[in-house]
């Protein structure tokens, strides 16, 4: 596929191809700004899931500038996380803590409205109920609460959040956040689970780099192997879904009639 291939809309959703990272930050962060006004014109208030890992650190470089910062509406934002390691927020492991350093103590939104998974209680059993109850508590309505905007990474094993192959939490419908122990790291994860994240009405993908490649166009034009490739278990019910990717990660995709690559 060609960067500038825009909107191409694939069985798994609505492709965005762009050229490299910066550009990808940019777009994703123009969607953050997006997703909110719209959400608050409508419902004056909005629901974000951020992502982890590296990928959306530098669109939070963008979020905490002016020409980004001054069209959020942060005070009528609530901000949650897809997905957390279970480490304490100082660590340069840690999503929230990353997340606080890159850019949410640099924008005016509300203590308050910054909800991190709880890794500092007694165990994560425990920390994904007490998130489970903020989520449900703070964003509301019937059944599953439902976020204007959830943003995902994938893994190059074609996980995310941190729904990782072969883990129990793949086959989680009823709970909203879960402790999954991730045996190829040794280590609990908290994270939401496929029903609160199909719920959203907005679920952005933002992948980049060429390390991607391979496992996005299997996740995308492969066969369904939603328990191997566990992204492919995202399908919004009643919402969009977009793939923000850049051309390196978009490199062996064969979709929108191009095959040049390019
Ligand atoms: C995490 C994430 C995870 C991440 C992917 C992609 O806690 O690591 O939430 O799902 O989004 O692993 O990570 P990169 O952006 O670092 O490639």
């Amino acid at each position: 596929m060609k960067a500038g291939d825009r909107g191409v809309r694939a069985d798994r959703g609505e492709i965005r191809v762009v050229p490299d990272a910066n550009a990808l930050a940019r777009a994703a962060a123009d969607l953050f700004v997006e997703v909110t006004t719209e959400a608050v014109m409508d419902r004056e208030h909005a629901y974000v899931a951020l992502s982890g890992g590296t990928t959306p650190r530098q669109m939070g470089q963008l979020l905490r500038e002016p020409e980004h910062r001054e069209r959020v509406p942060w005070d009528c934002l609530d901000l949650f996380w897809g997905d957390e390691r279970w480490v304490p927020e100082s660590s340069p492991e840690s999503n929230a803590g990353v997340a606080r350093r890159t850019f949410l103590d640099a924008v005016p939104v509300p203590a308050s409205a910054i909800h991190p998974f709880p890794t500092d209680s007694e165990d994560p059993a425990k920390a994904a109920k007490t998130y489970e109850r903020t989520l449900r508590q703070v964003v509301g309505g019937d059944g599953i609460p439902r976020f204007d905007l959830v943003l995902l990474g994938m893994g190059d094993d074609g996980h995310t959040a941190s729904l990782f192959p072969g883990t129990a939490a793949l086959h989680e419908h009823e709970a909203l956040a879960l402790a999954n122990h991730v045996s190829k790291f040794d280590s609990w994860r908290l994270t939401l689970t496929v029903p609160v994240i199909n719920a959203a009405r907005t679920v952005a993908f933002l992948i980049g780099g060429s390390g991607k490649a391979a496992t996005l166009a299997a996740v995308l034009e492969g066969g369904r192997q939603p328990y191997q490739l566990p992204s492919q278990l995202i399908e919004p019910v009643e919402g969009r879904l977009l793939w923000l990717i850049d051309r390196d990660a978009a490199a062996d995709l064969q979709s929108a009639g191009n095959s040049s690559g390019g």
